[in-house]
């Protein structure tokens, strides 16, 4: 089939290498002229897994361009992963969506059908919305095409996006036009049917079974993706308030969490304490979910407890600094980790980023490493405000106290006794639960996990 994604991000670009592995023909468009030089030199604007492997492999049916005229023509499928950021009143900014309809369907054709596919996170109602854009363009450019909009949520995780393009949980479709539910069955049909040979680094994994194809309206299609987040978010929240009430009574988190995701009705995954939940989808999600209940005069009381839970842990690391340091001002921290997860250079919402600020308010030094996000942490704190550390090692000299904010593998192999000699005071806030909490004190290190004794 012929697809067209729009926006080359990280849903767009993984969408876009993944069908074309697929076997569709698909062109990639996006404004950033600077985006399509390097894709056309097959090197990804974005960090993720394998994705420049797979984009060489690919070349042979996917094509980059700026200009969405040109793309449109004769698509058959045209898929939307544009941004939707967040309004200063939390609500999901739909401008770049509607822009990119309205240029979309000034490039249709008369006499051709065109599916548009919503894999943008949209507010509630934005397929209807969409639907009306395209109508009035093509009233007012007088053509005469034939489309329909449906709803394709995206549920990738950064990091591991191309293995959630190939092995999803499942596919939802939002749609009422049984013509348009067949085509995008047969667009995702080696995903649902897995005919296809996977690329030899994203083998299958072992036990996956064929994933459910949902097909339900638009709207509720619209709001399994933010239901799904909102609930993700407060599975996390839940265990970050747990393990609060775990340091006070001596009981341990991780023990805790062992526990109780052997019940499949809670489940293992999604059950790890420590500093709370960031990135791009969390926290923008689940402020659009309020905005929307507010426009409703409805109210949402767990999910916004959720979000203070999250807020909260970044004050208990402060307060963690405080009751080991006394005053912080003129203390030199260290942080391992800036990305909002391992296996990202992302830094949107990072939590790193929000202890970073709190101390800087604090007059704090501060020393950061990252294995990959650094690049992207410049472009928001300058060398003045942080001392960017390409060594570990060298992070850690006159530290008066490192956190780990993010659970890179490579944390958790790291010397630590050359660690601590390197420190003025050898405090580790391990605050991803990432480290064995009895190895570090046997070092004697003082050691500070989340809901850990
Ligand atoms: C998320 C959803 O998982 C995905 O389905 C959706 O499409 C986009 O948003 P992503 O943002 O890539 O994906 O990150 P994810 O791996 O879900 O982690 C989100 C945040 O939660 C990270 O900051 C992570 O550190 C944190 N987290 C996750 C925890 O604190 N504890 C956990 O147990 C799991």
């Amino acid at each position: 089939m012929k697809v067209t994604v729009v926006g080359t991000g990280y849903v767009g670009l993984t969408t876009a290498v993944s069908l074309a592995y697929l076997g569709h023909n698909v062109i990639g468009i996006d404004k950033d002229e600077q985006k399509i030089a390097m894709l056309l030199e097959e090197k990804s604007p974005i960090h993720e897994t394998g994705i420049e492997v797979l984009l060489k492999e690919v070349r042979h049916n996917l094509y980059f361009t700026s200009n969405t005229l040109e793309a449109v023509g004769l698509s058959d499928i045209i898929i939307i992963a544009v941004g939707t950021p967040s309004r200063p009143d939390g609500s999901a900014d739909t401008q770049f969506v509607e822009n990119a309809v309205r240029e979309i369907a000034e490039g249709f054709l008369d006499g051709h059908t065109y599916i548009i596919v919503m894999k943008s996170t949209v507010p509630i109602g934005t397929n209807r919305r969409v639907q009306y854009v395209i109508e009035a363009t093509l009233r007012e450019k007088d053509i005469k095409a034939e489309f329909f909009v449906a709803s394709n949520p995206e549920f990738l995780r950064e990091g591991m996006a191309l293995w959630y393009s190939f092995f999803p949980d499942r596919i939802v479709i939002g749609s009422e036009h049984n013509e348009v539910i067949e085509k995008l069955r047969l667009l995702f049909k080696p995903i649902l049917e897995q005919t296809f040979s996977p690329p030899a680094f994203i083998p299958r994994p072992q036990g996956y079974q064929l994933p459910p194809l949902i097909i339900t309206d638009p709207t509720s299609s619209e709001m399994i993706k933010y239901a799904a987040n909102a609930f993700l978010a407060t599975k996390i929240s839940f265990v970050n308030e747990i393990a609060g009430l775990c340091e006070k009574v001596g009981a341990d988190i991780v023990e805790v969490t062992r526990g109780m995701g052997a019940d499949p009705r809670i489940g293992a995954p999604f059950l790890q304490a420590g500093l709370g939940w960031g990135g791009s989808c969390f926290p923008k999600d689940t402020k659009a979910l309020q905005a929307l209940a507010n426009e409703y005069d409805y109210s949402l009381p767990i999910l916004k407890a959720v979000c203070e839970i999250n807020q909260r842990q970044i004050y208990l690391i402060i307060e963690m600094l405080q009751k080991h340091l006394k005053v912080l001002r003129g203390r030199t921290i260290g942080i391992f980790g800036l990305a909002f997860k391992p296996n990202t250079d992302d830094i949107r919402d990072a939590p790193a980023l929000e202890i970073i600020k709190e101390l800087l308010t604090r007059d704090a030094t501060i020393k950061v490493h990252d294995p990959i996000a650094m690049v992207n942490m410049r472009n928001v704190l300058s060398s003045n405000q942080v001392e960017y550390c390409e060594d570990p090692y060298v992070l850690a000299n006159q530290c008066d106290a490192i956190i780990i904010a993010t659970e890179w593998e490579a944390y958790r192999h790291l010397d630590y006794s050359r660690v601590k000699t390197n420190m003025r005071n050898p405090i580790l806030i391990d605050a991803r639960n990432c480290l064995d909490v009895h190895e570090i004190r046997r070092l004697g290190m003082i050691y500070n996990g989340i809901g850990r004794v």
